[in-house]
């Protein structure tokens, strides 16, 4: 159930921002992460099974009531796929401070939410530190600092703005909301998949920062919008298009400096090499909170049919994507 929104006229819960980095992140001596070993390949399975793609079955473990039970070993979970997409967050994450930069100078009539978005970037900054933190413990061949300058130098946003690139204050504000469910469902769902436990309470407490983030936007959005029914399709398309956004340079770019990939950069490949791993994480589950709170950012019920409508059609796109995404990857 989407949460109700801030009153503005209320400090927000963003701009008393607690130290995060003790609760975050394992202490210098802590052990390197561990992950399952690589799956074994050589089964034979009956032609059912082959059409599952987000598992690989281990071995047969027996028959019962409940039919033939296999051990399977979900493919999200393979410590190159989680290590990649987190890298790929953790640059993201790290660029909060020019977010932040980039809200100030378009909202710089609007002191109250200026203060709010500086306790929020900071609060986003650190989860990039958290994440790049968790995949140098990890994968000690990486460097947030050295990925996130070369991040830097291929992706850049416009911190001296003075107008919203989305054409309107509140129109940015609902295209934030749209970030921040993105987020919020996207940390639920590595950490509903993932075993490893510093990276699964990682995410917890990222993904309920996230979701207090978008109470936050949300809150500050509801006064910059008079809510008549044209205005409500308007934020819509406005959603809709920052959705559809995920497949621009600022996710290629962070996976393509996070992971360091060899030769020029290739927004395309980059797009499908991070979405090949990344889609794989969702349930069902994440993908209906993240319709609730998405309509509800649209300015509709979150238990409406638009809600609905939206529930299904995001399920549809990431499965789809996710299946796209793989194909091209393994005909590369
Ligand atoms: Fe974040
Ligand atoms: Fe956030």
């Amino acid at each position: 159930m989407p949460p109700p929104p801030n009153d503005p006229s209320k400090p927000s819960e963003a701009e008393g921002v607690p130290n995060l980095t003790e609760t975050y992140l394992p202490s210098q001596d802590a052990p390197p992460p561990s992950f399952p070993s690589s799956p074994s390949k050589s089964l034979s399975l009956p032609p059912e099974l082959l059409t599952l793609t987000q598992y690989e079955i281990l071995k047969e473990l027996g028959a019962g009531g409940m039919g033939l039970v296999y051990l399977a070993k979900d493919i999200p979970l393979n410590r190159n796929v989680v290590i990649k997409v987190i890298k790929t967050a953790a640059m993201v994450e790290r660029n909060g401070a020019d977010y932040g930069r980039y809200l100030c100078s378009v909202f710089r009539d609007d002191p109250e939410f200026c203060a709010a978005v500086d306790g929020w970037a900071a609060e986003e900054e650190q989860h990039g530190l958290a994440l790049g933190r968790w995949a140098e413990l990890a994968d000690p061949s990486f460097s947030l600092d050295r990925s996130f300058g070369q991040f830097l130098a291929m992706y850049k946003i416009p911190v001296d703005a003075t107008e919203s690139i989305r054409g309107s204050l509140g129109a940015e504000l609902c295209a934030r909301c749209v970030v921040e469910t993105g987020t919020s469902s996207f940390y639920s769902a590595i950490r509903d998949a993932v075993d490893e436990p510093v990276l699964k309470q990682i995410c917890k407490n990222i993904a309920a920062d996230e979701f207090r983030h978008y109470r936050l936007f949300y809150g500050h959005m509801q006064r910059y919008f008079s809510g008549s029914l044209r205005e409500r399709w308007q934020r819509l398309m406005v959603a809709v298009t920052r959705f559809r956004e995920t497949s621009d340079d600022e996710i290629a770019s962070a996976y393509h400096a996070g992971n360091a990939l060899s030769g020029p950069y290739d927004r395309v490949f980059s797009t499908n090499e991070y979405g090949a791993r990344s889609f794989g994480f969702y349930q069902e589950r994440h993908v209906r909170r993240a319709g609730h709170m998405f309509a509800q950012a649209a300015g509709f019920s979150p238990d409406g049919w638009v809600a609905r409508l939206l529930t299904l059609a995001l399920w549809f796109v990431i499965r789809r994507r996710g299946e796209k995404y793989r194909a091209v990857l393994a005909a590369a």
